[in-house]
């Protein structure tokens, strides 16, 4: 199959696309967050075509996405909590878990009781959404254990010659995949962090926040995924990265000690810094993860980052680490499992 790559602003595009939609086919899209894989919900066997084309397994469920509320009506209902939560951040990165109704395919929440649904927030999503006026189920749009894509070019890396066609929007805003919330379960919880963080959504809420245990650590032996994607290696580079965690200076050194011993030891080694650390790490071939003023821009870098140490071929990675607060939480989140929870404390 020849893959088309379109801009995603066009109006041919859209059209094509929707087309598509309801064909049953799959296009790869962008949304604000990552970009997605996506097909008509209502339909199994383009859900099935998903799994296939990423190389998904089975038992982890797709997010479904929608442009406007009454899309919600036949599919699910609505916990408590989750108007206020959709009035403050959809569209947005926000995904909430709901009861689903029957009319939910069991293929797009591999068989659990509830079903995640966000409404995207980028203008040629909402219009793509708009035109196919379909429930799109989506997961990133990358092959299963790599991470997701945040420009056209990675879903082309991932899915050339398996899908008809990529709706290309430049880069991806936040550049991490969204924030899931769980209402359905008493406490609300969230169980992936990203760019709508635990202490906005306390603040709408106007009560506390949890978050699933293993955001920070590998699930153990016997736990229960809440999510079922935390089960599943994922955001790894073929290489070893090894995440540095200390004082500011020592970090700087160790990165740079670390790195030019493993040089020695015939290894292609890098580190990643901040931009405030690039002079002093120069000899280290650095890659620049953003200010250490700004952990937006780190998210907004990490994937397109972790996916060039693929193609340089790095066999071990040398990485900084940001506070896990905030946004900070979702990106140690990603880095953390990129680097199998790895830590070097200086
Ligand atoms: O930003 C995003 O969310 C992107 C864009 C394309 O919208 N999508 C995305 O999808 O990241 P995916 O499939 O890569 O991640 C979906 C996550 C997985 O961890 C999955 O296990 C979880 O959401 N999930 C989906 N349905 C669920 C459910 N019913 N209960 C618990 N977790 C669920
Ligand atoms: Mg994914």
């Amino acid at each position: 199959m020849q893959t088309k790559v379109m801009d995603a602003n066009s109006p041919e595009a859209i059209e094509l696309a929707a087309r598509l939609f309801s064909q049953g086919q799959l296009v790869g899209f962008p949304t604000e967050t990552v970009y997605g894989l996506g097909a008509n919900a209502l339909d199994p066997q383009a859900v099935l075509s998903i799994f296939a084309a990423k190389g998904r397994p089975a038992d982890n469920p797709l997010i479904v996405h929608i442009w406007r509320r009454e899309q919600l009506e036949g599919l699910c209902e609505i916990p408590q909590g989750a108007e206020q939560l959709m009035d403050a951040f959809w569209p947005g990165p926000l995904t909430l878990l709901f009861p689903r109704t029957e009319r939910v395919p069991k293929e797009v929440t591999a068989g659990l009781p509830t079903v995640a649904i966000r409404m995207p927030s980028m203008p040629c999503t909402r219009k793509l959404l708009q035109a196919c006026d379909l429930p799109i189920a989506a997961p990133s749009a990358n092959r299963s254990g790599r991470p997701s894509p945040t420009l056209a070019s990675h879903v082309l890396e991932d899915m050339d010659g398996r899908i008809p066609l990529i709706l290309d929007g430049g880069e991806c805003q936040v550049g991490l995949e969204s924030t899931v919330l769980d209402l359905t379960h008493g406490e609300p919880t969230i169980l992936r962090p990203g760019g709508i963080t635990k202490e906005m959504a306390e603040e709408v809420l106007g009560r506390e926040v949890a978050l699933a245990g293993s955001i920070l650590r590998p699930l153990q032996e016997g736990e229960v995924a809440l999510s079922p994607g935390m089960r599943y290696k994922h955001y790894a580079p073929q290489g070893n990265v090894t995440l540095v965690e200390g004082e500011e200076a020592a970090v700087v050194r160790a990165l740079r000690e670390n790195c030019l011993l493993d040089r020695q030891a015939g290894k292609s080694s890098c580190v990643l810094c901040f931009t405030e650390h690039m002079e002093a790490l120069a000899d280290c071939d650095p890659h620049d993860i953003g200010s250490i003023q700004d952990q937006a821009q780190v998210a907004h870098r990490l994937f397109d980052t972790l996916r060039q140490l693929d193609q340089e071929g790095r066999e071990t990675i040398y990485s900084e680490v940001v506070p896990p607060e905030g946004v900070g939480l979702a990106v140690m989140n990603r880095l953390g499992r990129a680097a199998a929870f790895r830590t070097m404390k200086v």
